[in-house]
């Protein structure tokens, strides 16, 4: 089926490109793995719109939503290739360009809230990082939120204890198998595209992420509670095939940029709101029970992950862990976590 839907795909891509290459339109193709009312499906026609907008037409961005066209082990090669020209892989992902530093942002409860996030991945460490993935051929441009993760199960999940035995899927990272290990689970990794019908068929016992792609991708029909863990964050790195930007006019590329700029505001500015709605349309289906903590379980959580923090030295370059510490020492999480 889907290699029946990649060759209609890639048969209407040749044909778009023809029609275009008529008009004389540059086509740029944006693939992602998430749905496209989550946070990054709605920031990625943000920017295409502002490109059609702002170059009257002259360039087109094409998206391919829900791992239509590549799923996510597939697509960085894909970019590599020049098979797509733009994506906005999670942090984690971009592991396969032996960049490990980026799975730094798996660390549980780096982040006390989305401003400390901000600090690291709108500041200077940010822009450090997105100039590593150069060299593999890659531009990294910008970075989008989507949010906390919350852990979910067809069990309650109150205590870290709770989770223990459990198999849950987890993004390839060593950090996230750390993570699972710390709370006793059994981490199982999958692509994004796997997770529904993984859940479904009981292949793995349960997951995390932020609402916005709990709900998505209807986890609400193989989950029945959803813990409000927040203990950890998901984030994207827009990035283009090197080749191709490189090789932009002056004045497409800083349209292109401009576009971007404000697509990553609003990004950022929209995506806590999202996973807001989302988690109550959750509640709405009455289908999976949200569970909030108190401050007591929550500061069992944050105990019983401390660890990773640890475990992660020696994996993480020291340096790159000292900054984003140093960065976000107002948030109290992260402090006393070390
Ligand atoms: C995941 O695999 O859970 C996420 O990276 C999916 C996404 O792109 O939000």
């Amino acid at each position: 089926m889907k290699f029946i839907y990649r060759l209609l795909a890639t048969l209407l891509i040749t044909s778009g490109m023809h029609s275009a290459l008529a008009e004389n339109v540059l086509v740029i193709r944006f693939s992602h793995v998430v749905a496209p009312e989550s946070p990054k499906g709605q920031a990625a026609e943000k920017f295409a719109q502002l490109v059609a907008q702002r170059s009257a037409g002259k360039v087109r961005v094409d998206l391919f939503p829900n791992s239509r066209l590549y799923g996510d082990q597939e697509e960085i090669a894909a970019l590599q290739m020049g098979n797509v020209e733009m994506l906005a892989p999670s942090l984690t992902k971009l592991k396969v360009l032996h960049v490990s530093e980026f799975e730094v942002f798996d660390l549980p409860y780096l982040f006390a809230d989305t401003a400390a996030a901000h600090r690291v991945t709108q500041g200077t460490i940010g822009k450090i990082m997105l100039a590593k993935l150069d060299s593999q051929g890659v531009v990294g441009l910008a970075f989008w939120d989507n949010g906390f993760k919350q852990m979910s199960a067809n069990r309650p999940l109150r205590k870290p204890s709770d989770v223990a035995g459990l198999s849950l899927r987890i993004q390839p990272s060593q950090i996230l198998e750390a993570q699972m290990k710390a709370l006793g689970a059994k981490p199982r990794a999958l692509q994004f595209s796997e997770v529904y019908s993984a859940l479904k068929s009981g292949a793995v016992d349960g997951t995390e992420g932020p609402s916005s792609n709990f709900y998505t991708q209807n986890l609400q029909l193989a989950q029945k509670y959803l813990t409000l863990s927040n203990h950890g964050y998901l984030g994207y790195a827009v990035v283009a095939n090197k080749k191709f930007w490189d090789g932009l006019t002056p004045e497409i590329r800083s349209t292109l940029e401009g576009a971007l700029s404000d697509a990553t505001t609003f990004a950022n500015e929209s995506a806590e709101q999202n996973n807001a709605a989302a988690l109550e349309s959750i509640r709405k289906t009455g289908r999976t029970q949200i569970i909030e903590l108190t401050a007591d379980e929550k500061s069992a959580w944050h105990t019983a992950l401390a660890k990773v923090h640890h475990q992660a030295q020696g994996k993480i370059p020291a340096e790159l862990m000292a900054n984003i510490y140093r960065e976000t020492s107002g948030s109290a999480t992260s402090a006393s976590l070390r």
